[in-house]
């Protein structure tokens, strides 16, 4: 997909497909069933690395992830996430994002609001594009006392919104929401001219985002109530992707279950 039609999705109505992939193969299989965006995630530090939380990944880790999923994808957009600490002030944000388009993202995203005011302008002045990322926030877990719900209130459902719009106004040219209350999701999802895109917001976002080893049932832990397993039902990857991927379009995936 070019980050042109992005917009167009919105304006038309039609849902956007992301997941996330992090090697040649698994980009290459989800690109080839139609899948609208792929997300180099920094998930990969626990699905890959087996750690508790994102925040060991580094700037190689993510640079060498994205440049093995560049190489394998045709027509999806590819979106590659800055890690903990690689965007703490403006230049060391424009550098590291450099880095990461250089080995083929398209876009990069990164976690938080208002707070990086000067990383999300001197991207937009260098034409950078960005994807924004508010509600849970997985780097900031410490911060944010664990893996919760964030929005549940009047004040932290407001700071979500503002800091939707502030994005906006700086360039950020899709906005993912995670873990955030449907009928905020919805809210901010109305009020934006960008698309949003959900994972535990709820089925009124313009796209929906996956951790792919959740929806394949790859992941056997505890798993948060959002995520589906695809292949449940299926006899290959591939017809589960699909199965995915029509949920989505069709929105019966999410449904009430998954929302909060
Ligand atoms: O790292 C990741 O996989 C993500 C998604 C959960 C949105 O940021």
């Amino acid at each position: 997909m070019k980050l042109s039609a992005l917009q167009s999705f919105k304006k038309n109505g039609e849902k956007i497909t992301c997941l996330t992939a992090y090697d040649a193969s698994f980009a290459k299989l989800f690109d080839a069933c139609g899948v609208d965006m792929i997300l180099v995630g920094d998930s990969l530090g626990n699905v890959i690395q087996g750690g508790e939380n994102t925040l060991g990944v580094s700037m190689e880790d993510m640079i060498y992830h994205t440049q093995a999923v560049a190489k394998s994808m045709q027509n999806a957009l590819l979106i590659a996430d800055m890690p903990y600490q690689s965007y703490t002030h403006a230049q060391q944000t424009l550098e590291n994002a450099k880095r990461l388009m250089s080995v083929g993202a398209q876009m990069v995203k990164f976690e938080g609001g208002a707070e990086h005011e000067a990383s999300f302008k001197i991207l937009q002045e260098s034409a950078i594009p960005v994807c924004g990322h508010l509600g849970l926030q997985p780097q900031s877990v410490v911060e944010m006392g664990g893996y919760k719900v964030q929005g549940k209130d009047d004040a932290g459902a407001n700071k979500i919104l503002e800091d939707a719009l502030l994005l906006e106004s700086w360039g950020v040219e899709v906005l993912v929401l995670e873990c955030v209350p449907e009928t905020l999701a919805t809210k901010i999802s109305a009020k934006l001219s960008i698309p949003t895109i959900g994972i535990g917001a709820g089925v009124n976002c313009d796209g929906q985002v996956l951790v792919s080893y959740d929806m394949l049932g790859i992941n056997t832990g505890h798993l948060p109530k959002f995520v589906k397993n695809f292949l449940t039902g299926h006899d290959s990857i591939q017809s589960g992707v699909k199965s995915y991927i029509n949920a989505v379009k069709n929105q019966t995936f999410p449904n009430d279950k998954h929302s909060y």
